[in-house]
């Protein structure tokens, strides 16, 4: 009696873990949760929120009242924009119609707005220039709280506005306008007050029917129209983002898996995920729930020809620090809803996730795909250079790519 139970003691000790079981140690070992669908505390509709609707979706705070939130943030492209560049002022239409548009071309692939409102979002941006440390909020405008922000989301939910590709100006370059005179050449913390002017003269065209609109959210939500400044506005944007966005939110697959759900991923799905919490290395910066250290790292990214840097190229990190150390490093992006968001990368430059990952685990393939001149690798050799280590032992073979591929479509 005695040696039957320490056999079945044995053989449930030896016995090979089941792929679930594996899978649920990896997703305890990297306290994965499942919760980005959990509903959070925003309240169900404030007055903040039909403010930052407003503000959102009609162009009422643009200086040629051409481009709002929503020009590049769509609902039918996951709250991203589809293209590999945004295109700003003066731009019309979506997707291809966009790209032929007489806009100005923003120089960085727009993101999806799913999870921003996450509490453990904190870094905002391609380049982090909006960050959330140790209860302060760092950006180019200054102390987020101080300055009466409620959240990192809402810093980052107003410099859109003062960013001449994508709200201020017009798309021609010697053109300007009253929001450009007035908030274009202010430095930094300047730029608020400027700002606030504008919107307070804007408040005063009573027959734009969008600026009626907002003078009634105003009211019911019992401000003077002279309370809407630009805290207010980030405010209310980032009410309205993280409300949209707790709404629409689905719990994806593996979501729903780390919740204990094992019928919601196929077998591959699950051996990909395995690779990705493993062999693959994916997780040492796509960690936690949303799939980001929130820290900077290099994967080498081919620079294109807009960079908002120098000779067209975009330094990343290292121009918000000025260490040359954060050179072509970028903050990791959250993986949340990628199947979702092509094409991928700071610069939109991969049209495939296939790419963007293969990209990873060698810079060859791209090169070699597009048979691309000498010249382009030259310009590349800085960028390649600055890779990063954790990258080095990444072994695949082309199935368990395969799998990680349809991992990757579970988020
Ligand atoms: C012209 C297109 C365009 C418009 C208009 C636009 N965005 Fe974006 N948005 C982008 C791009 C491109 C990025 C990435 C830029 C970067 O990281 O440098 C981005 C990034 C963001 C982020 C940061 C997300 C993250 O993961 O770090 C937030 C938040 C955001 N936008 C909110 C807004 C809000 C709110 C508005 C309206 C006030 C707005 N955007 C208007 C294109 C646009
Ligand atoms: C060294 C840290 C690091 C590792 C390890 C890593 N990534 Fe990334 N990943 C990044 C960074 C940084 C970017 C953005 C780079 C850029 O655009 O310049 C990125 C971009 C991506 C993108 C594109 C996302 C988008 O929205 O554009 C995908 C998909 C992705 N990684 C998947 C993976 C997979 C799968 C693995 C494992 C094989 C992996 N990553 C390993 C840091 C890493």
């Amino acid at each position: 009696m005695k040696n039957w139970f320490f056999l079945v003691l044995l053989s449930f000790n030896v016995r090979a873990l089941t792929l679930d079981e594996t899978l649920y140690v990896a997703i305890n070992a990297f306290e994965l949760e499942g919760n980005l669908c959990q509903k959070k505390s925003e309240p169900k509709s404030s007055s903040l929120t039909e403010i930052g609707k407003i503000i959102f979706e009609r162009p009422v705070l643009s200086g040629d009242k051409d481009t709002a939130c929503a020009n590049c943030h769509l609902d039918n492209q996951a709250l991203a924009d589809g293209l590999p560049l945004a295109i700003g002022v003066g731009g019309s239409g979506e997707g291809e119609d966009r790209m032929k548009s007489e806009g100005a071309v923003v120089p960085r692939n727009a993101f999806t707005l799913f999870s921003r409102g996450d509490e453990r979002f904190n870094t905002f941006f391609w380049d982090g220039k909006v960050q959330k440390v140790e209860g302060k909020i760092y950006s180019p405008i200054g102390e987020g709280f101080s300055l009466g922000f409620d959240s990192a989301l809402s810093v980052a939910s107003v410099l859109p506005l003062l960013a001449r590709d994508e709200f201020l100006g017009t798309s021609k370059p010697f053109n300007a306008n009253r929001h450009v005179d007035l908030v274009e050449s202010q430095y930094y913390i300047d730029k608020i007050p400027a700002q606030n002017t504008f919107i307070q003269e804007r408040l005063q065209e009573i027959k734009d029917p969008d600026v009626l609109n907002l003078l009634a959210a105003l009211e019911s939500a019992n401000l003077t129209k002279e309370e809407l400044n630009l805290q207010l506005v980030g405010n209310a944007l980032a009410s309205f983002i993280r409300k949209k966005t707790n709404e629409d939110c689905q719990p994806s697959p593996w979501q729903k898996y780390i919740r204990g759900n094992n019928s919601s991923l196929s077998k591959d799905q699950k051996e990909g995920a395995l690779l990705f919490y493993g062999k693959a290395r994916c997780a040492s910066c796509h960690s936690g729930d949303l799939m980001s250290d929130m820290a900077f790292h290099s994967i080498a990214v081919p620079q294109g020809e807009q960079g908002p840097h120098l000779f067209g190229q975009d330094l990343g990190r290292a121009l918000v620090t000025l260490d040359t150390e954060d050179r072509y490093t970028f903050r990791t992006p959250s993986l949340v809803a990628v199947s979702k968001t092509a094409p991928y990368g700071h610069n939109g430059i991969f049209p495939t996730l296939e790419g963007v990952v293969k990209h990873h685990i060698s810079p060859i393939f791209y090169f070699r795909d597009l048979n691309i001149s000498d010249q382009m690798i030259l310009k590349n050799n800085e960028a390649i250079d600055s890779r990063s280590e954790l990258l080095r032992w990444i072994r695949l073979d082309e199935n368990e790519l395969d799998k990680l591929l349809a991992f990757l479509n579970a988020l």
